[in-house]
């Protein structure tokens, strides 16, 4: 086990962790639906109410002044996160979700036009999937899939078949949140650009489990969600290329968006504010600064050998259940095990193991085309955070057992 990561000291910073339910010590593993929050993020967000609430931007008081210092910190921070090149490509909304919606909206009505084609893969949340599927049916475009293979890996030979002049946009996860597979972005972006596509990344399950450099990856997009992140919900990410933000019209309209309106004429703010109309989320964006220093204050090295040690061992020890089969065994996977046992329904199982204290996720995550992929109604998925310890993942095991014993 890595010696030089402080689970104890991560565990104590995170209160919702300590208590217990059904009567048992809780045992949180459904961090790919929303992660806890740290004391830190806690009290920033309270702080805030208390201290410095006010509206941002446009006040000259005191309070408003601070009230923009404070919320602004946090784009800076996410900037040194995705290492993007500029401050101004940072933009604001209220969740992955909704990063994915401006771009469809913005970019995908801008420049789709019948014979067009938008490529997504089989493993996308509907978030990553809905949004493609309405613009491209607007625009007579057509959208296409890349599948995968048994293991849960896109089969990067049939995306690159997929690939030709007519590609227009990729849209694809890091990582997949309902398998965990990590998909080769850096390679899927490159040859997206060979054809001259733009590229999108939903980032909502990397963030939190691995070093993302937008820069590096040369993605176009890049999008995740806060409360994913230790942070609050209600806000969210989306990096994009200057240059191509620029071009694209704004998504919604209102305060904060606009340089000047007339009855006549709007014109329209710079970056990152003509993607952000109306009072942003103040609070969230001073609770996910507060994360991000909470992120940065964490040797990541150590976090993520720990993280692999800890997935590599809970699927070890998943597997000597008697009829347990995981879905996606992929070569590069992070932090999720989905599986089912013999016939036992997802919901059964999971609602047995919250008996125990075990909180689980059960059903199809979000992502009914890659269940119907592997001909299955849903999984029973235990996804992992930072404070997940190894006797964490003994006593899911027990309690795995002991609820099969009790519906076989
Ligand atoms: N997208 C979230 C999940 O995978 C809600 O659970």
């Amino acid at each position: 086990m890595v010696k030089d990561f402080q689970i104890d000291t991560i565990r104590s910073q995170f209160p919702l962790l300590h208590q217990r339910v059904n009567g048992s010590e809780l045992i949180y593993l459904d961090n790919a639906a929303t992660t806890q929050k740290p004391s830190a993020v806690i009290e920033a967000i309270d702080h805030y109410y208390r201290k410095i609430n006010s509206n941002v931007h446009r006040g000259v008081h005191h309070l408003s002044v601070q009230a923009t210092n404070a919320s602004e910190e946090a784009r800076g921070l996410v900037q040194q996160l995705l290492n993007a090149r500029k401050v101004e490509e940072i933009i604001f909304t209220s969740g992955t979700t909704e990063s994915i919606n401006l771009v469809a909206n913005s970019y995908g009505r801008r420049n789709l036009k019948e014979g067009d084609e938008v490529l997504i893969s089989t493993l996308e949340h509907h978030s990553n999937i809905v949004p493609w599927q309405l613009i491209c049916e607007e625009k007579k475009a057509t959208l296409k899939v890349i599948p995968i293979n048994d293991a849960g890996e896109l089969n990067l030979e049939d995306y690159y078949a997929l690939l030709s002049e007519r590609t227009k946009l990729v849209a694809v996860n890091h990582v997949s949140n309902a398998l965990g597979t990590l998909n080769s972005i850096k390679e899927m972006c490159s040859a997206a650009k060979k054809v001259g596509a733009v590229f999108l990344v939903d980032g909502a399950q990397a963030v939190a489990h691995l070093k993302v450099d937008v820069q590096d990856l040369d993605c176009d997009f890049y999008c995740f969600s806060g409360h994913k992140f230790y942070g609050p919900t209600g806000i969210g990410v989306l990096f994009g290329k200057e240059d191509i933000l620029e071009e694209m019209p704004p998504f919604l309209g209102g305060g904060e968006m606009i340089k000047s309106v007339t009855f006549e004429k709007t014109s329209f703010n710079e970056l990152p504010y003509k993607f952000e109309a109306g009072t942003p989320a103040i609070a969230q964006m001073v609770g996910l600064a507060e994360a991000l220093r909470f992120w940065f204050s964490i040797d990541h090295q150590s976090l993520f050998q720990y993280e692999k040690e800890l997935l590599a061992y809970a699927s070890d020890s998943l597997k000597e259940i008697s009829e347990l089969k995981i879905y996606g065994d992929a070569k590069n996977k992070l932090s999720v095990i989905s599986f089912n046992v013999g016939n036992i329904h997802p919901f059964d199982l999971g609602t047995l193991l919250d008996q125990m204290g075990i909180a689980v996720r059960t059903g199809h995550h979000c992502t009914e085309p890659l269940m119907n992929r592997f001909g299955i109604p849903g999984t029973v998925r235990a996804s992992f955070a930072m404070y997940n310890s190894f006797s964490e993942v003994n006593r899911l095991k027990k309690a795995i057992e002991k609820a099969v014993d009790l519906l076989s």
